[in-house]
């Protein structure tokens, strides 16, 4: 039987993030693109919901993430916003929203955190990091995304593993050292071999990196919704795990996600890890 909702579950805050990454408590963030969704996760304990541009691809029918709009993600950051009640709540900057200049960043910046937003979300190293600074300094806080950034699919050939390389992991290394100095709070590893997550780890001792197919060494991990729920058709990720597939609610399957981060039982190196 699904236990009890925690009713007495405060607001999770960015103060409470880092005092969990302080004690050693694994972060669990999950997707979610509705108010139904959002509410699901948000009594199940994650910790974090993503508003991940991801729905393009799980609720639009598009390929990519390319044709998002930053419109689309704040009628749907408003959607989760409404659902939610104590996750803290990541909104996705989209692709063409924050490219051209620190300014754009700002605005768009702007209308997903007065959609509900309580931080957003940014694609790529290198040039970012000035516009992390702008960000952050205008009281937005940041979550950085590198290794495989699906809104280059197209740059970088498919969605392949990132970093393999010495080269490709120093490279790594160096962007996410330049993101926290100009302010990121958290920053999504995608897509990597797990020791390069891990150093990336241990050069930031205060980043909380979030890990999608990046092994166990991370801050917390992230997963979208469908696919840990096994909605999504097709061939999915090696890192995905059916957390459904025990049966129950969908309730049920969520609770056992956030149970397998808080113990690091997910990922299992050698199943999930790259
Ligand atoms: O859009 C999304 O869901 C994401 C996750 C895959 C991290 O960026």
């Amino acid at each position: 039987m699904t236990p009890p909702v925690d009713s007495t579950r405060k607001p999770v805050t960015l103060h409470r993030l880092r005092e969990m990454h302080a004690q050693g408590e694994k972060i669990a963030m999950l997707t979610a693109y509705d108010a139904t969704f959002a509410r699901l996760v948000d009594d199940a304990g994650v910790d974090c919901i993503l508003v991940g541009d991801s729905l393009g691809m799980l609720v639009q029918g598009h390929g990519s993430t390319v044709p998002v709009s930053i419109d689309e993600m704040v009628y749907h950051t408003r959607c989760v916003a409404r659902g939610n009640r104590t996750a803290w709540v990541v909104g996705d900057l989209p692709f063409g929203s924050y490219q051209e200049s620190r300014e754009q960043a700002l605005r768009s910046s702007v209308a997903l955190m007065q959609a509900g937003a309580h931080m957003v979300k940014l694609e790529g190293g290198g040039w970012t990091a000035d516009t992390v600074h702008f960000l952050t300094e205008r009281g937005i806080p940041v979550c950085a995304h590198l290794g495989l950034t699906p809104q280059s699919v197209h740059a970088l050939g498919g969605y392949r593993i990132q970093g393999r390389d010495q080269a490709g992991a120093d490279t790594m290394r160096r962007h996410a050292k330049e993101l926290t100095e100009a302010g990121a709070a958290m920053l999504v590893l995608e897509l990597m071999p797990s020791a390069v997550a891990a150093q990336v780890q241990a050069d930031n001792p205060g980043l909380m990196t979030i890990g999608i197919g990046a092994g166990r060494a991370t801050a917390g991990q992230v997963l979208v919704l469908h696919d840990m729920l096994n909605f999504t058709r097709g061939k999915l990720p090696r890192f995905v795990r059916n957390f459904a597939a025990d049966g129950g609610s969908a309730e049920d399957a969520v609770r056992r996600y956030v149970a397998a981060v808080k113990d690091a039982s997910f990922p299992d190196e050698a199943v999930h890890g790259y």
